[in-house]
């Protein structure tokens, strides 16, 4: 694709080649992603960064991206606090937003939302969730850190055993991460969740289409043996009707470390797209999980950082020139990313 000047609202949008060409640039972006070096390649340029819906790591990540490249970032956190409480249109509050801004991330909890205010865009936007739909830069960034953790293992993207867990009909990450895994080749992929709670049946169909092999479980620790990849994910609450029928589907499937130990691979990593859930009756990932080195989440929340700078860069057409602004640091946090 040309990612220049284009909106980025679903991974469907991406070739394996897009991946790649993602990913290479993300690599390009570790020294200054961790302010080893500086760049202000973005000078003067404006994200509106526009939350709709509760957010860590999404907002604040894609705003320390386009500020890493030199940019300024506005944000609105809430509906209350937009003119969408006063009933402006999603065309409306876009017209209008986008002469103000060179580029707008927006996380809005209705389906296809992020896509209907794009229409009336004058600027590039990036989809930062809507509803149970996609979350296309959530599925870069897992996808770019499983090629890291499988580096080490001489193993690449084609040719995985993944398995994924938990709320697989609501959880948005996990739908665009299987839909851009479809692109690589021939992988193993287990679909482990609570009857009820299952991958939407068109994901299914594009993984069949393409080839590769798909098992469906019910029961976790048969689904979660004999892979490289262990996808946790947290039972969607914000998505279901009612708290009650939540609960349902709460701690059901849990994974700690004797069920890690006894049902998987002694290199399987694990991975969340976070937040997990902590709490007491969730605890879909233990926290004594926390000091095993096969434990990935952070890992994962750092790579954020690099994967969306380089969204901004493609998309703003600027990869070409971040040498040119480029400079070595005077002070440094000396914080690591775990790159
Ligand atoms: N993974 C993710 O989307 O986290 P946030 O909800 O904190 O942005």
């Amino acid at each position: 694709m040309d990612f220049v000047g284009s909106h980025i609202l679903s991974v469907a949008q991406f070739s394996r080649l897009d991946v790649e060409r993602i990913f290479a640039v993300a690599d390009l972006m570790v020294p200054f992603a961790n302010r080893r070096r500086i760049t202000s390649v973005l000078e003067g340029a404006i994200l509106s960064n526009m939350f709709f819906e509760p957010s860590t790591r999404t907002r604040v990540s894609f705003g320390c991206a386009f500020n890493r490249l030199g940019g300024d970032v506005r944000e609105t956190t809430e509906v209350k606090a937009s003119a969408i409480a006063k009933g402006e249109s999603l065309h409306d509050f876009a017209r209008v937003l986008s002469g103000y801004s060179d580029i707008i991330v927006m996380r809005h909890p209705t389906e296809g939302s992020v896509a209907e205010f794009s229409e009336t865009s004058r600027v590039p936007v990036i989809n930062g969730g809507d509803g149970a739909n996609e979350h296309p830069s959530q599925a870069l960034l897992d996808l770019y850190t499983i090629q890291k953790e499988l580096a080490s293992t001489q193993k690449g993207i084609d040719g995985i055993r993944i398995a994924v867990v938990g709320d697989l009909k609501n959880g948005r990450a996990l739908h665009s991460l299987l839909k851009l895994l479809s692109v690589f080749n021939n992988l193993q992929i287990h679909l482990v969740s609570p009857p009820n709670l299952e991958t939407p049946e068109d994901i299914v169909q594009i993984l069949h289409d393409r080839n590769h092999r798909v098992e469906v479980f019910h029961n976790l620790t048969e689904g979660i043996e004999h892979v490289d990849i262990l996808y946790v994910t947290r039972t969607q609450e914000e998505r279901f009707e009612s708290q009650q029928d939540a609960d349902r589907y709460r701690g059901l499937f849990r994974i700690n470390r004797q069920i890690y130990t006894q049902h998987c691979e002694p290199n399987t990593v694990i991975m969340h797209p976070l937040p997990r859930d902590s709490r007491e009756e969730a605890q879909e990932l233990d926290e004594d999980l926390d000091e095993h080195p096969n434990l990935a989440i952070f890992r994962q929340t750092d790579n954020g950082i690099n994967i969306r700078m380089a969204l901004f860069a493609l998309v703003m057409n600027v990869v070409d020139h971040i040498e040119d602004s480029a400079r070595e640091v005077r002070w440094h946090s000396g914080v690591q990313q775990h790159n």
